[in-house]
């Protein structure tokens, strides 16, 4: 492996530059805005996420399944963490997360969808969670060395997609209704 060098006068240079940039330095090799718009994206995925969790929580808890209620509330928990994670880098990135509700369906990937039989609810967040493994993957991918920040974060948020899709599942076949080998 080579050894790392770099031109450190330079860099200290730059670094005065353009201090009002706060963290974002020449070094930063991404296109900006793109991953601003692409995070807002992920921002209003986290959001419905949310939303579609929390009803989810109300719900079951009128149709006494207190150990899924429970799980839906700490996923609801969860994605709102992920949401304040991606407004925070937004910012980072001297961009503006996009809170408007107005819209937040058409930006987000994944969908919002109740359910009335918690069979549904559980199948309805399932494919929630495979929606956003699949695309956050795509953004890893996309970020490559890129931001190396950004891509850190997103890896993270894709591990917990990964585990409530694991738990989902396995309420599948807590529950019965897991469809067969499919
Ligand atoms: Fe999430
Ligand atoms: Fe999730």
């Amino acid at each position: 492996m080579n050894s790392f060098t770099a031109d450190f006068e330079e860099i200290r240079r730059r670094a005065r530059e353009h201090m009002e940039d706060g963290p974002i330095t020449e070094a930063y090799q991404a296109d900006r805005q793109k991953v601003i718009d692409v995070l807002n994206e992920v921002l209003a995925t986290e959001i419905v996420c949310t939303l579609r969790y929390k009803a989810h929580y109300y719900l079951a808890q009128g149709i006494h399944s207190q150990g899924v209620a429970d799980e839906f509330l700490q996923h609801a928990q969860e994605e709102q963490l992920h949401a304040d994670m991606v407004a925070k880098r937004i910012t980072e990135l001297n961009g503006k997360p996009n809170f408007n509700p107005d819209g937040l369906h058409t930006r987000s990937h994944a969908e919002y969808k109740e359910g009335t039989k918690l069979e549904d609810m559980i199948r309805e967040d399932l494919v929630a969670e495979r929606i956003a493994i699949g695309t956050y993957s795509e953004i890893i991918r996309w970020l490559g060395n890129d931001d190396p920040t950004t891509r850190r974060m997103i890896e993270e948020i894709l591990a917990k997609e990964e585990e409530h899709a694991d738990d989902l599942a396995k309420l599948l076949v807590r529950l019965g209704v897991a469809s067969d080998g499919h």
